[in-house]
C-alpha cells in the first residue's frame, strides 16, 4: 500500500543518547509570529503608487555598488533595498570584502557548523556594508561540469547542494540580511541561459533541481527567491505558474517573495499572475501593471499579495528592527573563516608513495611553477566576484564576450607560504609559459608543485572538460605543461584551482593532486598547511568528476538559441548517472583522501522503517587507524525498493567526524523521512506527493559513492 509520509513522528527515547547530531537535521527558527500583521498594518497605510515602487527595482545607478535597489517609502519608515550579490563574499562594487573560497568548496568541507561560519562572513560583511538583501544561495544542480557557475553551487547532489546552501542562508538572515536562494529553476547552463528550455519531466524536476531548493528554503526560511533566466517546459521560470505557484508557493508553502533574474522578466499581467513578485533590477514590464490593474486584468488582491510579501519578508528577517549602523567586521576572524574552509574543503585527489604531506626537514629544492603562483589564487568571474580584500593581487581581461567579466586573482601567494614552510629549502618560481624553462626548472628540484587552473564565469561555459585556458590570447596548454613537468621530475604535485569537476589526462603521470576549487582569500596558506601536512586534508567530493566528456548525459552543451536541452536522464544525475550507466567515473561523488586512515566498522540500523516510526537510525564506529589526526566524512546511502524504479543509491545523510590517531568514537545518523530532504520516498506524479514505497530498503555506509560498500541488511517496510 502508498501513502504519503506525513505521519507522527515518535522518538525513541533510548537511542537518543547515541545521536551526537542527526547530521543534517539542525533546526531551523521558527518564523516571527507577527510578521504577517505588521506587514498588513503598513501596507495599510501606502498608496498604490508607493505600492508599485516596491515591486520593482529602481534602475539607474545604484547606491552603495550593489547589483540593485528598491526605492524604500521614508514617510512610513520603510528603508531602500538594496541587492547585492554574495555566493562567496560580499560582490559587486560593494566591496573590499573577504573572498571566501567558492561555495563548491563550502559544499566539499561537507560540514554544517563550517558552513554556518561561511554564511556568517557574508552576513556581516553585508552589514558593515550597509546592504541588506543577499543574492547568493545558488543551488541549481552541478549536473553539467562544464557550467560556468558550478564555483557558486554546491555541487550535484540535491540534499548535500541544499542542506549547505540552507546554512549559508540562516547565517546570513542571522545577521537580519534578508536571504535569496537561486536561480529557480533549473539554470544548469550558462550558454544562452536566456533563451534555453529545459524540458523535464515532473517526477524527475522534483526528486533533482526542485529538490534542492525546496530543502534550501525549508531549511533556512529563506525570503527571497530569484527565478531564472531559463524557460521550464517552454515557459519562461519568471512567468511559470507550475514553478512559482503551485510548487513554490503552494506545495512547499514560500511565504517571502520572488524576484526576477536581471531582465529575466517578459511580461507584466501574465508573470504576475504567474507568481512574480519584484521585478529586477528595473520596471521594464512592470511600470505597466497600472494598466494591467485597471483593465482589470490584475486583481488588486495580487498587487496586495506582491507588496505583503515583500514587507512581511522584511519584517521576517529584522530588516526593520535592526537597522544597520557603523558596523565592522574584523578581517582577521573572517579571513581565518576563510582559510578555515578552504583546509576543510580542499579534496586531495591522489598521493601516491605517500609523496604528501611534504616534510620540509627532507627537501632542499622546491620548483613552484604556474597559476601566478608566486602572487596569488585564482577566483571565479560574474555576479559572484569579490573585489578582495587589498585589491586583486591582479587582473587579467577575458579575449572574447562577456566584456563585464574580469579574471581577478586575490592576494595569496601559495609561493610565500610555500618558503615560509621550508624555510631552509630553495623554493624557486616559474610561471609556466614556457615549458621547457619550468620541466628545467623542476628537473632541478626534489620536488614540482605545479598549479593549473581553470577560470569560469557567469554567462559562459567552460569549452572542454579538460583544463583549457579561456584567459590568454596565446592560452597555455596546461595539460602539457603538466606533463612536462612529470616527465622532468617524479615527484610532480599538481594543485588545481577551478570550479568543478574535470578529466584529468596526466593523472597517473604524478605522484599527488590536490583539487582546491578557487580557494579564497587565504588560499595560499591554506594550500600550503596541507602540502606540508600542518592540516591533514578532508574534503570529499561534492561532484563525480568523470573520465571523458563522452561519459557525460550530454557530451554537447546546446548552443543555438531557443534550443531545448531534455534533460531525458531523468533522475539519474551526478553520482546516479554513472551507477544506473555502470560507468567508472575519473573520481567518485563524495571521494577524498587523507593522511590518515579510517575504519567505519559496525554498523547497524535501527527503527526499521514502520508504521509509528518513519525513519532509521544507522549507529556505527569510526577509528582513525592512522598517525595524524584527521577528519573522515562518514556518508549514508539508500538503495530503494527496485519497484520504484529509483537510481541505484542516493545520498541520505552523513556525518564529519574529527577524530585523533587512534581515537575510536560511535556516531549516529538519524534518517527521517519527514526530513525536508524526503530522504526514503520518491515523487508519485498522480497523487502529487512524496511516497513511500512498500519493499526492501537497502543502507549503505562508507565513504564515497563507490565505496559505500558495507551494506546492511534491508530494511523493510511493513
Ligand atoms: C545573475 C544573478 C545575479 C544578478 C545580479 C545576474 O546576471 O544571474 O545571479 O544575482 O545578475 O548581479
Amino acid at each position: 500500500m502508498k501513502y504519503p509520509v506525513f505521519r507522527r513522528y515518535i522518538f525513541f527515547t533510548l537511542l537518543q543518547f547515541a545521536i551526537i547530531q542527526a547530521s543534517i537535521g539542525q533546526t531551523v527558527k521558527p518564523p516571527r509570529a507577527d510578521s504577517d500583521q505588521r506587514a498588513s498594518q503598513l501596507m495599510a497605510q501606502m498608496t498604490q503608487e508607493e505600492k508599485i515602487q516596491l515591486v520593482h527595482g529602481a534602475g539607474g545607478v545604484v547606491p552603495r555598488g550593489s547589483a540593485g535597489w528598491v526605492q524604500g517609502i521614508p514617510r512610513l519608515g520603510i528603508p531602500n533595498l538594496y541587492l547585492t550579490d554574495g555566493s562567496i563574499g560580499v560582490g559587486n562594487n560593494v566591496g573590499p570584502a573577504v573572498a571566501l573560497p567558492s561555495s563548491i568548496a563550502s559544499a566539499a568541507g561537507w560540514d554544517m557548523d563550517e558552513a554556518y561560519k561561511y554564511g556568517n562572513v557574508i552576513g556581516v560583511e553585508m552589514r558593515a556594508y550597509g546592504v541588506n538583501v543577499n543574492l547568493g544561495g545558488n543551488v541549481n544542480l552541478g549536473r553539467e561540469p562544464r557550467n560556468g557557475r558550478t564555483f557558486e553551487t554546491k555541487g550535484e547532489d540535491p540534499i548535500l547542494a541544499g542542506k549547505i546552501a540552507a546554512m549559508h542562508i540562516r547565517a546570513i538572515q542571522d545577521q537580519h540580511i534578508l536571504g535569496g536562494i537561486k536561480h529557480f529553476a533549473l539554470n544548469d547552463q550558462e550558454t544562452i541561459r536566456a533563451t534555453v528550455n529545459v524540458q523535464i519531466d515532473e517526477r524527475s524536476a522534483r526528486e533533482t533541481d526542485l529538490l534542492a531548493f525546496e530543502i534550501g528554503i525549508k531549511d533556512s526560511n529563506v525570503q527571497s527567491v530569484m527565478c531564472s533566466y531559463n524557460l521550464v517546459n517552454t515557459i519562461y521560470a519568471c512567468e511559470n505558474s507550475h514553478l512559482l505557484n503551485d510548487i513554490l508557493k503552494g506545495d512547499w508553502g514560500f511565504k517571502g517573495f520572488v524576484m526576477s533574474d536581471w531582465s529575466a522578466t517578459h511580461s507584466t499581467v501574465a508573470a504576475a499572475l504567474a507568481g512574480l513578485d519584484q521585478e529586477e533590477p528595473t520596471n521594464t514590464f512592470f511600470r505597466l501593471l497600472p494598466q494591467g490593474l485597471a483593465t482589470g486584468q490584475l486583481p488588486q488582491s495580487r498587487l496586495d499579495d506582491m507588496v505583503h510579501r515583500i514587507l512581511r519578508a522584511m519584517f521576517e528577517t529584522g530588516i526593520f528592527d535592526y537597522p544597520m549602523s557603523n558596523e565592522r567586521f574584523d578581517f582577521g576572524t573572517d579571513s581565518a573563516i576563510a582559510q578555515e574552509v578552504e583546509e576543510q574543503g580542499a579534496v586531495l585527489l591522489r598521493n601516491e608513495n605517500t609523496q604528501l604531506p611534504l616534510d620540509p626537514a627532507r627537501i632542499n629544492s622546491i620548483a613552484v611553477i604556474g597559476s601566478h603562483a608566486d602572487v596569488a589564487v585564482l577566483s571565479g568571474g560574474g555576479s559572484a566576484h569579490v573585489i578582495p580584500i587589498g585589491g586583486p593581487a591582479l587582473t587579467e581581461g577575458y579575449p572574447s564576450p562577456p566584456s563585464w567579466a574580469q579574471v581577478i586573482w586575490i592576494d595569496s601567494s601559495p609561493l610565500q607560504a610555500i618558503r615560509a614552510k621550508a624555510p631552509a629549502a630553495s623554493v624557486r618560481f616559474d610561471g609556466g609559459t614556457n615549458q621547457q624553462d619550468a620541466a628545467a626548472l623542476a628537473a632541478a628540484c626534489d620536488v614540482a608543485i605545479v598549479f593549473v587552473s581553470q577560470w569560469e564565469s557567469e554567462d559562459m561555459d567552460v569549452p572542454a572538460l579538460t583544463l583549457t585556458d579561456v584567459i590568454h590570447k596565446t592560452p597555455i596548454d596546461q595539460n602539457a605543461l603538466v606533463e612536462a613537468i612529470a616527465a622532468a621530475n617524479p615527484h610532480t604535485i599538481v594543485v588545481i584551482e577551478s570550479g568543478g569537476a574535470h578529466a584529468l589526462p596526466w593523472l597517473r603521470d604524478v605522484n599527488a593532486v590536490l583539487e582546491s576549487w578557487y580557494p579564497g582569500q587565504r588560499g595560499g596558506e591554506a594550500i600550503a598547511n596541507i602540502l606540508f601536512g600542518t592540516v591533514t586534508p578532508s574534503g570529499k567530493l561534492p561532484m563525480t568528476f568523470p573520465s571523458s566528456v563522452a561519459d557525460l548525459p550530454h557530451p554537447v552543451i546546446p548552443s543555438v538559441p531557443r534550443s531545448t536541452v531534455n534533460y531525458n536522464e531523468g533522475l539519474n544525475v551526478g553520482y546516479k548517472w554513472y551507477d544506473a550507466k555502470h560507468i567508472t567515473p575519473l573520481f567518485p561523488f563524495g571521494f577524498g583522501l587523507s593522511y590518515t586512515t579510517f575504519a567505519i566498522a559496525n554498523a547497524t540500523v535501527t527503527n526499521n522503517l514502520a508504521a509509528d516510526y518513519p525513519g532509521f537510525i544507522v549507529t556505527f564506529d569510526v577509528t582513525n587507524t592512522g598517525s595524524m589526526a584527521g577528519a573522515e566524512v562518514a556518508q549514508i546511502y539508500v538503495g530503494m525498493p527496485p519497484s520504484t524504479g529509483e537510481p541505484p543509491k542516493r545520498l541520505v545523510g552523513w556525518k564529519k567526524v574529527f577524530l585523533q590517531p587512534g581515537e575510536k568514537q560511535q556516531f549516529a545518523i538519524e534518517v527521517d523521512a519527514n526530513d525536508s530532504s524526503h530522504p526514503l520516498s520518491y515523487w508519485d506524479v498522480d497523487l502529487k506527493n512524496w511516497v513511500i514505497s512498500p519493499g526492501d530498503y537497502t543502507v549503505m555506509i562508507g565513504n564515497s559513492a563507490d565505496n559505500a560498500s558495507l551494506k546492511l541488511a534491508g530494511v523493510v517496510h511493513k
